[in-house]
């Protein structure tokens, strides 16, 4: 594993489904590039050729006979991958890198949704990333409830979008209890309000990273 020291900040967009994600993804990225940031934006599972086509095996709603630890190295697979290609690249050029998803998605869901051990999952983010970690997560957070309300007006349900509320209540949980013991690399955004007030609060962590 390459241990580079890197320059640009790495932030990461992580929450359940359905908790506006993609807005405020959008949003971040916009406001950096207005306080003249170069900016590279990506997601996981995903970011590079190899990783799309591991996503498309991973999100296969057909693919309900894929084993737990098949899953979990599949998203580390893609991962190392993205790492190499994009990821650190991007970092060592002094760029920053604005990621949706990353390791947390792994400790919430296929650590606390699937019940994979926490201490294997630290093993192969060791392995992939070495010290490597996000400057910043965003934790956008929602009722369980409300988000599949949401998202369940969208198209067709993926895999991960078949699980039920218990599933998605056990990562919601993991993502939080996560932010908790580390809340200076953590942002919990409460995402009940309207999208102005939800965006007025990622605003004032972006400032103080700027
Ligand atoms: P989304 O990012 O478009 O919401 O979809 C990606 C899905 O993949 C989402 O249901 C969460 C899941 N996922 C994991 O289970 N583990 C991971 O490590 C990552 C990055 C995503």
């Amino acid at each position: 594993m390459n241990n580079a020291v890197t320059k640009g900040q790495f932030i990461t967009v992580e929450g359940t489904e359905g908790v506006g994600k993609s807005t405020n993804m959008a949003f971040i990225e916009e406001w950096l590039i207005k306080s003249g940031k170069e900016l590279i934006v990506t997601r996981e599972p995903g970011g590079t050729e190899l990783g799309e086509k591991l996503r498309a095996v991973l999100l296969d709603a057909k693919e309900q006979s894929m084993c737990d630890d098949t899953e979990l190295l599949l998203m580390f697979a893609a991962r190392a991958q993205h790492l190499q290609e994009v990821i650190l690249p991007a970092l060592n050029a002094g760029k920053w890198v604005l990621c949706d998803r990353f390791t947390d998605s792994t400790y919430a869901y296929q650590g606390g949704g699937r019940g994979i051990k926490m201490s294997s999952i630290a093993e192969l983010e060791q392995w992939v990333q070495g010290d490597l970690r996000p400057d910043m997560t965003f934790v956008l957070d929602l009722p369980i409830d409300i988000g599949l309300e949401r998202a369940g007006k969208r198209s067709a349900p993926d895999r991960f979008e078949l699980e039920k509320h218990d599933f998605f209540n056990k990562v919601r949980d993991t993502f939080l209890a996560r932010a908790a013991v580390q809340p200076d690399r953590y942002s919990v955004i409460d995402a009940s309000p309207s999208i102005s007030d939800v965006q007025q609060s990622i605003q004032v962590v972006l400032e103080k990273m700027v």
